[in-house]
């Protein structure tokens, strides 16, 4: 495929996380498993995994972010269990990310 220069380019990263041919049929479902042999094996394609880009402008940042997300979850869950709001209306809505539309209102718990 030919793109002229200067045109902005951005792959749907929701279809491709959401296609079956490279998630398997149950990509729909929530299965942290599939990742348990890391992300390059959790998919039929080394590439359908796409939140931080891909290539020579591949986000720099990608490793700092997955450790940050761990640590902050980590220490949540330290003090606090989680229940999703029944108020959750689930519409996923592309805004450079992946973001839900109406907020994700969650319970706590104090453990
Ligand atoms: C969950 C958090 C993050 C997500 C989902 C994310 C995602 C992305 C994406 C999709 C790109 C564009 C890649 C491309 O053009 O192919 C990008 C670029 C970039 N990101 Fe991130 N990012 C995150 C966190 C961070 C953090 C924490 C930093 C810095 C500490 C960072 C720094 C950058 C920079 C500097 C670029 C531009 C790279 C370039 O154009 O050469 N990002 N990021």
């Amino acid at each position: 495929m030919s793109i002229p220069a200067g045109v902005d380019f951005v792959l749907p990263v929701l279809f491709l996380h959401c296609d079956p041919k490279f998630w398997g049929k149950d990509v729909e479902e929530f299965n942290p498993e599939r990742f348990s042999e890391g992300v390059v094996k959790a998919s039929k394609d080394d590439i359908a995994f796409y939140p931080f880009g891909w290539g020579p402008r591949i986000c720099p940042g990608q490793n700092f972010a997955m450790i940050e997300a761990k640590m902050a979850l980590a220490m949540l869950l330290q003090h606090f269990s989680f229940q999703l709001s029944p108020t959750y209306s689930h519409a996923p809505h592309t805004l450079i990310t992946l973001q839900p539309k109406h907020a994700a209102p969650i319970i706590l718990h104090r453990i």
